[in-house]
């Protein structure tokens, strides 16, 4: 049977893409997905075991600046949709190395871009280019307000201004060339798979292993998080409603300072490792800031919610419980994942702090 779609996942084996391969793989046995990823640190294909032997999904494993690959992708592959989540996504290494983030995130985009157009040659119908972005391109909040779409980008970190920079080509591309793109700006996700650098599976990396929990600065930053399936959900809804051209903005209405946060999942572990309540929280060890940190993201997601009728459907006590209970239920994954140079880079990222 000839697939009715033929869509492109970049990044599909990290955290957030292998949530979105699974989506797309299941609800859509219809379509063929295939997942495109070079496997660096962040990418894992066990994250995608469950689903690696549908026969409407393919693995290839491959750099989104390889524009000869890209050529060949679009051609065999008949590729009519792009779901580009590839990229670097973790501040703390911005700040170490800029230039593997302008080479991923900025000439890897700009070079999908250019594959796209060239395979598309102009006939638009039926296709679309949809561009994974974060929150963070709009810079920092104090404490009021929020970020709407019409919000200036104002990028801090390498990072951002990376991922701020890819925002702005995939507008060049519609608007000088017509490519038929649409964009979404997510505030953070937290969920199972999460690499354990980030905030959330670090700490409960740290938990599981009795070593400190280290907070930057007073914790008093804050985050708006959202479960890791409301984000795929959005990313389907947009993927097939959105609006040519339109960004939309994605989050769950849930910040939260960092130190309660921290002071919630340690309750949480302590429960799920019957532990004396406290015992978590005593880990608890306040460290040198990050640079230039940004202090408050909040995200206003009423066009997603208004003009396409999404909203997310797991609360953040279940969706961190659930998180908990799957990393306390896999530590073969944790144990893989920061094995070799994850040991290297916490030595050095936390060493001196
Ligand atoms: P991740 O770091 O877990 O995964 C990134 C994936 O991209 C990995 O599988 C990696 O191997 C792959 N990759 C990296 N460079 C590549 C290249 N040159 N070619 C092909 N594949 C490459 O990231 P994530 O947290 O899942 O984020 C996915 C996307 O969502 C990113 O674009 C990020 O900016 C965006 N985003 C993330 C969050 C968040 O909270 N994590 C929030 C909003 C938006
Ligand atoms: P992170 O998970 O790196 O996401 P982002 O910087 O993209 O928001 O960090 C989330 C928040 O947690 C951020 O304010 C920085 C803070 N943080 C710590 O306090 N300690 C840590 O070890 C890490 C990794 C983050």
């Amino acid at each position: 049977m000839k697939p009715v779609r033929s869509i492109l996942i970049t990044g599909g084996a990290g955290f957030i893409g292998s949530h979105v391969v699974r989506r797309m793989v299941r609800q859509y046995p219809q379509y063929h997905i295939l997942n495109l990823d070079k496997l660096t640190y962040a990418g894992n294909l066990e994250n995608l075991r469950d689903v690696e032997g549908s026969p409407n999904y393919h693995f290839v494993k491959g750099d989104i600046c390889d524009s000869a690959l890209l050529d060949n992708l679009f051609a065999e592959e008949k590729i009519d949709g792009v779901i580009h989540l590839a990229a670097e996504s973790h501040v703390d290494r911005s700040l170490e190395s800029p230039l593997e983030f302008v080479q991923t995130n900025i000439i890897g985009t700009v070079t999908l871009l250019q594959a796209a157009k060239r395979a598309w040659a102009g006939k638009y119908e039926g296709k679309r280019f949809y561009h994974i972005s974060t929150d963070e391109v709009y810079g920092s909040l104090d404490h009021g307000g929020y970020f709407t779409e019409q919000t200036p980008i104002d990028p801090q970190s390498p990072y951002s201004a990376s991922k701020a920079g890819s925002d702005h080509f995939v507008k060049a591309f519609h608007n000088s060339y017509k490519l038929p793109v649409v964009l979404s700006r997510c505030s953070n996700n937290y969920g199972p798979n999460h690499f354990p650098e980030k905030l959330i599976p670090l700490l409960i990396n740290n938990i599981m292993q009795n070593k400190p929990l280290p907070v930057y600065g007073k914790g008093e930053n804050v985050r708006d998080w959202l479960f890791v399936e409301d984000h795929a959900s959005a990313i389907d809804v947009i993927f097939h409603k959105g609006i040519t051209g339109n960004v939309y903005n994605i989050g769950g209405n849930n910040e939260w300072k960092n130190i309660d946060l921290v002071m919630l999942l340690c309750q949480i572990m302590d429960q799920k490792l019957g532990k004396v309540a406290g015992s978590s929280a005593s880990l608890i060890t306040y460290v040198t800031d990050r640079p230039g940190h940004d202090l408050r993201y909040a995200i206003d997601a009423t066009r997603l919610q208004t003009e396409l009728g999404w909203k997310p459907s797991v609360d953040f006590q279940t969706g961190l419980t659930k998180t908990v209970e799957w990393y306390l239920a896999n530590p073969q994954w944790l144990e893989h994942v920061t094995s070799g140079s994850y040991r290297e880079y916490y030595q050095e990222m936390y060493a001196n702090r």
